[in-house]
């Protein structure tokens, strides 16, 4: 048990890790075509994190000496500050992120280093920092989708009363509040992170102690490593913990559809502020001009947000498809996890970053308010909403109150809308003589159930448009993300 540098067969390439078995190198394509060090060493403190929980099991179980966990103690601590200072030498020859620090591991403190893969392999070393990566950015990520809630949530409170035509078909359907609409997006992003929360619960399961895929002969406390790691559970099947990343496919299909809410509603920013339309404008810092049409502002983040949707779903057809007909156990294959894994992660984050802000604005430390955030149009969505007989459907809702049955209700008031769209008016300016001519129990309060504020009033049933039901909502969002 030395603690000093050893001088002689100290890991410097990966032939050296093997043994003696091979007689001949590795060309520089194959080393290339193998390594993954240059993408997986951003797991290093995974790695470095449980490479330390794995030697305090192995000290406390008497595998290796209290002076070896010492010394490994002592060796990552000077590896981590290395790192963080930019001066570690990442060696392609040594393949990975974890034989590049266990081979500085031994290079600073001799045979305590060389212990450290008791008991181990790289291939539940590798299952395990992949896990503890993830669970901490989806800890992340749970923040972001509730900083995203947040700003939907006030924009909603703002803008309870506003009316815009909802749409179905992308044809003007009934009337509907912008904080409700806004509210639907808080549903989703709120599911959305309940999802993360429960696949977080799969990753967070330690399969270190699976060793290569067999378990291992030493003594090993699995438990002890996984209570030490905070991880919920140990893999119960060796050749299970080292092989699958279905957890990996379950958070990026979570992640996917994440993504297609954010696409969802980046193309209704996009429609919202064509000139069309008019109902909103987003702060410039998230448009860009055009080179040739000087009065363009295009809205290239909901955009692009909606493109990078692609980008992840195809993330999740790669990982499936990367573990699809994989024999048992631990296979190549699986370094491929890492790449789609780690864009899914940064694109998303990003992606709920610049939306919570895109939304909601950001903080003048000044005032401490939040700005810069949409600008709601109400004229606009208002007009919109006057246009495309929103409201027949309530002139159809008065007629059954009044005793007709529905079809019939329905039938009568296609004829109205027909009249109206022959005169080229709405329906609450047909006088109430015309309106009666199809009806005769229509009285003047028709206009009342006509008028936009009357239709979204009326439909103060639980998840209803109705203000009532939406500030009802607001509150219940509200107490949640507090
Ligand atoms: N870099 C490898 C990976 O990402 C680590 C595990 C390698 N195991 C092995 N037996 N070659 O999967």
């Amino acid at each position: 048990m030395s603690t000093s540098a050893p001088s002689h067969n100290q890991l410097d390439t990966k032939a050296e890790a093997w043994s003696a078995l091979f007689s001949e190198p590795m060309s520089d394509l194959v080393k290339r075509y193998t390594s993954s060090v240059f993408f997986d060493k951003r797991m290093w403190q995974a790695d470095i994190q449980g490479s330390l929980a794995h030697a305090e099991m192995l000290a406390a179980q008497k595998i290796i000496g209290a002076d070896d966990f010492a010394a490994i103690q002592k060796g990552m601590a000077q590896i981590t500050s290395e790192i963080e200072a930019g001066t570690f030498e990442w060696k392609l020859d040594l393949e990975d992120v974890h034989l590049n620090i266990e081979a500085r591991l031994t290079a600073l403190v001799g045979d305590a280093g060389k212990r450290l893969h008791t008991g181990r392999s790289r291939n539940d070393q590798v299952a395990t920092d992949v896990r503890l990566w993830l669970r901490s950015e989806i800890d992340l990520i749970e923040g972001l989708l509730k900083e995203l809630q947040l700003s939907l949530v006030e924009v909603a409170a703002k803008n309870v009363d506003v009316i815009l035509p909802g749409f179905t078909h992308l044809q003007v359907a009934q009337p509907v509040s912008f904080g409700h609409h806004m509210l639907a997006y808080v549903e989703m992003f709120k599911r959305d992170a309940e999802r993360m929360l429960d696949v977080r619960k799969r990753v967070n399961v330690l399969p270190l102690g699976s060793a290569a895929l067999a378990g291992t002969t030493y003594p090993l406390d699995r438990e002890r490593v996984a209570k030490s790691l905070g991880m919920e559970g140990v893999s119960q099947n060796s050749l299970d913990g080292v092989s699958d990343r279905d957890f990996a496919i379950e958070f990026t299909a979570a992640a996917s559809l994440c993504m297609v809410h954010v696409s969802r509603l980046s193309e209704e920013l996009i429609i919202w502020m064509s000139q069309n339309f008019g109902f909103i404008k987003i702060a410039d810092r998230f448009t860009t001009g055009s080179s040739i049409m000087p009065q363009k502002k295009n809205p290239d983040v909901p955009e692009l947000a909606r493109g990078k949707t692609g980008r992840v779903v195809g993330h999740l057809m790669g990982l499936i498809t990367l573990m699809k007909g994989q024999p048992l156990a631990y296979n190549k294959d699986n370094q491929e996890d890492k790449e789609p894994l780690f864009d899914t992660v940064d694109t998303l984050k990003d992606t709920l970053r610049i939306f919570a802000e895109m939304i909601g604005g950001q903080i003048n430390p000044a005032t401490g308010a939040k700005e810069g955030g949409i600008t709601v149009n109400a004229e606009n969505m208002r007009a919109a909403a006057l246009k495309g007989y929103a409201t027949a459907t309530d002139l159809a809702d008065y007629l059954v109150k009044k005793g007709l049955p529905f079809r019939d209700a329905h039938e009568t008031v296609a004829h109205a809308v027909k009249l109206a769209t022959m005169k080229g008016v709405d329906l609450t300016e047909l006088p109430l003589a015309e309106l009666q001519a199809f009806n005769p129990n229509i009285e003047a309060d028709v206009f009342e159930a006509l008028s936009l504020e009357g239709s979204l009033n009326a439909r103060n049933t639980l998840g209803g448009t109705a203000p009532a039901q939406v500030r009802a909502q607001l509150a219940k969002h509200q107490a949640r993300l507090a």
